[in-house]
């Protein structure tokens, strides 16, 4: 064989291997799929409820598990508990500044973007436990829709966020006031959207479990 050869076979395999690793799941991102999409338990009074994007986004490249989905699973894993993920009708765009544009432009409108299905029979639950990432220093507008949709009357609400920077952005006091008749603990979990990916974001996770008495 010659030089030329050889050269073109070494860059090609490189250019295979970024362009696999660039695509291909994390090994974390696929063990938090598979819980998520697991059915737990017939018995579960516990229910993981989130919202997140995947796509391309800040600090963490392009996701095919959101942050806030993350999360979700060791909660999940956890206390063996349900989940249901809120899925926009109209899914948000893979780019992130597309996305910023429309998170603005739903805010500005006080929009109550559409959700896909209903959750099966949420009167089985007795504690709701929320998560969702800060947009624009809030929560996402879906989250609205969902808390008007569902009747979440006498359950115990508990409230996890990711965020870049924002914290919970005084989200856990606002959906208390709108859940008035809901026992809403405002001692939320807020985590890094970059640390939520790591064993860290996993461990401060079940910290919080445990501290909330679960
Ligand atoms: C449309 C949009 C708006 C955002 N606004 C904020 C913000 O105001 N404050 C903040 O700390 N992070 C903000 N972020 C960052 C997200 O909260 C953060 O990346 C989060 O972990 C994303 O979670 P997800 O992967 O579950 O969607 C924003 C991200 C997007 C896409």
């Amino acid at each position: 064989m010659n030089k030329k050869i050889i050269s073109i076979m070494i860059i090609s395999l490189i250019l295979g291997c970024v362009i696999t690793s660039s695509y291909a799941a994390t090994s974390e991102e696929t063990t938090a799929n598979n819980i998520l999409n697991e059915k737990y338990s017939e018995n579960s009074k516990i229910l993981v409820v989130y919202f997140s994007r995947t796509g391309e986004n800040y600090n963490v490249g392009n996701t095919e598990v959101g942050n806030t989905a993350m999360i979700a699973s060791y909660i999940k894993e956890y206390l063996k508990a349900d989940s249901y993920e809120i899925v926009p009708v109209k899914k948000y765009p893979e780019g992130y500044d597309e996305c910023l544009n429309i998170a603005k432009t739903e805010q500005q409108e006080n929009a109550r973007p559409k959700i896909e299905g209903k959750i099966d029979n949420i009167d089985k639950y007795d504690t709701i436990i929320l998560g969702y990432p800060i947009w624009y220093g809030d929560t996402p507008m879906i989250i609205n829709t969902f808390l008007e949709e569902n009747k979440l009357d006498g359950k115990t609400v508990l409230l996890f966020n990711t965020h870049e920077g924002s914290k919970d952005a005084g989200t856990y006091s606002k959906i208390a006031q709108k859940l008035s008749s809901s026992k809403v603990n405002t001692n939320g979990l807020n985590i890094q959207g970059q640390t939520a990916r790591t064993a860290e974001g996993k461990q401060q996770t079940i910290q919080w479990l445990k501290e909330q008495g679960l």
